[in-house]
């Protein structure tokens, strides 16, 4: 446990996100329980699952387990592809409560933008239905365009508060971040450490690291930080747990930044599916 506590970015409805999470994305339901006490007791606040990682009832258990107090944590879950459309929406939203034994969520996302489909309008709907019942206090989107999100809002004149993209210094989803922060979307960084990847032994990171006393996974998740993104680092190994929250205590400066950004490869940095075209069940 270290004394860091991660600061709060405000979202456009008047709500908040502590800027540094954990993801649990790839973990299996039994070991989640475990890991999400782990993490709470590390001092992360902020746990990110979705329907599809088939942890929401480990996820819940560990929610019940902790001695941290609910209106201190922060509960992301969000809704897969299958499930997209008005009413299917609402009937995954009461499924995914059950799991996780929750009266309200924090922040309900649509998991994937799912373009043939073509039902994430009639999905938002259902989502801003769902915050104004009271049962999700914020509600956002994945994966989505520019082009989408402004479609949302010309359809809704609902914004998302956020949106969680892959994101990490090889893809830094530049343009997409510029639009979002005209528009007050928060930006949240899915695979920040590029799922530990080469990413974490590019000789730059390396050299920023031994320069800081940190190490590569620090200084990246000091660099999300420092742009402004949330992050939501995924580990299931005790020590590094607590490591990434110990991220927070690591504070770049700019040529760090500008060394940082010029590692962006552009769209070969990106490592999983282009949500522009992806479409998958
Ligand atoms: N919305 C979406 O479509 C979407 C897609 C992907 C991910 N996400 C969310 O984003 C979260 C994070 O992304 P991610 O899980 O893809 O990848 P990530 O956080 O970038 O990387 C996780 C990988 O890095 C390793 N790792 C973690 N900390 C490390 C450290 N300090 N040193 C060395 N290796 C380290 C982990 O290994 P160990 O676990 O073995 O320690 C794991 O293999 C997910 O868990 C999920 O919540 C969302």
């Amino acid at each position: 446990m270290t004394n860091l506590v991660s600061p709060e970015l405000s979202f456009h409805d008047g709500n908040s996100i502590p800027q540094l999470g954990y993801g649990v994305w790839k973990v299996e339901d039994d070991v989640a329980t475990d890991v999400v006490v782990q993490a709470f007791a590390a001092g992360y606040r902020h746990i990110d699952t979705a329907r599809i990682y088939g942890n929401e009832e480990g996820v819940g258990r560990a929610i019940a387990a902790t001695d941290v107090p609910r209106e201190d944590m922060f509960i992301t879950t969000k809704v897969w592809n299958a499930d997209q459309g008005y009413e299917s929406t609402l009937s995954a939203f009461d499924a995914s409560m059950e799991r996780l034994g929750l009266e309200y969520l924090d922040l309900y996302l649509i998991h994937w933008l799912q373009p043939k489909q073509g039902k994430y309008v009639d999905t938002w709907k259902a989502l801003i239905e769902l915050q104004k019942s009271g049962r999700v206090k914020s509600i956002g989107v994945c994966n989505f365009t520019v082009e989408a999100l402004a479609e949302l809002e010309e359809a809704t004149g609902v914004l998302p508060v956020i949106n969680q993209v892959e994101t990490h210094p090889y893809f830094p989803q530049t343009e997409l971040r510029e639009f979002e922060a005209s528009k007050g979307i928060l930006h949240q960084s899915w695979s920040p450490l590029g799922q530990g990847s080469e990413l974490l032994a590019d000789p730059a990171l390396v050299a920023i690291a031994e320069k800081h006393n940190a190490t590569v996974a620090q200084v990246v998740i000091a660099w999300h930080l420092a742009l402004g993104n949330v992050v939501i680092p995924k580990s299931v190994t005790p020590s590094r747990i607590v490591e990434n929250h110990a991220g927070l205590g690591v504070t770049l400066d700019e040529s760090d930044i500008a060394a940082i950004n010029a590692l962006d490869k552009g769209a070969a940095g990106r490592i999983a599916a282009d949500p522009a075209v992806s479409d998958f069940a």
